[in-house]
């Protein structure tokens, strides 16, 4: 059975356009960021929001498309049939977060398509290895979901806005329970195997780094996106990785810094 297909070949019109995980890495690493920078004081709070909740609507139609490969690629002699079924419910809220993506977009003043899209989470979704899926996935992006809606939420407060609000705040519930699933399958399907699962937990931290490249996350008065760490504990991560997501995320900005220097932009 076919288990991989190219982000390229993802359904989309002609008013999208796709960047891959190897152009956003080489876009951040030439300070080519300024369409999804939510830390960017040439931009105000509402303009931030947008781009950002742009960001967010194209996550939630690959967050979909990831979830039913996984739920359609794997026979139940590879994985256990609730864990399909855990990702057939997914895709069901998913679809649910698109429409609700697409209606804030329009009620916040930004069009679909208007900023750039990153393939990146879908191509995290197409990983041999289920687990792995998982891993980068539900426990690493939509992880870092949890922290963005967390914030958007929190931003919809500052901005008086109640519709952002409770959007964020109902989306923010489903993503805890995504990320459950993820840190469930992690700890059922390699609970003989310690070597795929440490395997699988090094694959999540590369992509935990990945989206740390930008510097927006962490846990200093700077970061545009703080870490919710009690949203994370209900969805499964320890202490420990939590305190080592916020490391990741804090060395990724010093060194973002430091190239910035060295180029002095
Ligand atoms: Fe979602
Ligand atoms: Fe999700």
């Amino acid at each position: 059975m076919r288990k991989n297909i190219d982000a390229g070949e993802l359904a989309r019109d002609s008013r999208f356009e796709r960047r891959s995980a190897v152009e956003r890495v080489s876009d951040i690493r030439n300070f080519n960021t300024e369409t999804r920078r939510m830390d960017s004081q040439a931009i105000d709070l509402e303009e931030r929001a947008r781009r950002q909740m742009h960001g967010i609507f194209v996550g939630e139609i690959q967050a979909l498309e990831g979830a039913g490969r996984t739920a359609f690629d794997f026979g139940t002699d590879e994985v256990p049939f609730e864990l399909k079924l855990d990702m057939a419910r997914q895709c069901w809220d998913e679809a649910r977060h698109c429409e609700i993506a697409v209606v804030l977009n329009e009620h916040m003043g930004c069009e679909i398509g208007e900023h750039t899209e990153f393939t990146t989470l879908f191509e995290a979704a197409c990983h041999d290895d289920p687990v792995f899926r998982l891993c980068g996935v539900n426990r690493a992006l939509e992880g870092l979901a949890i922290d963005v809606f967390s914030n958007m939420r929190d931003l919809g407060e500052d901005m008086a806005d109640p519709v952002m609000y409770f959007c964020e705040d109902w989306m923010l519930a489903d993503e805890v329970t995504h990320v459950k699933m993820g840190s469930r399958w992690l700890r059922e399907v390699t609970e003989d195997d310690p070597d795929r699962r440490a395997a699988a937990l090094e694959f999540q931290k590369i992509v935990d780094r990945v989206f740390s490249l930008g510097g927006q996350r962490g846990e200093t008065p700077e970061s545009a996106i703080k870490l919710a760490r009690q949203f994370r504990e209900m969805a499964g991560f320890t202490t420990d990785e939590i305190d080592e997501i916020a490391d990741i995320a804090a060395d990724e900005a010093k060194r973002l810094a430091e190239m910035r220097e060295a180029v002095g932009i």
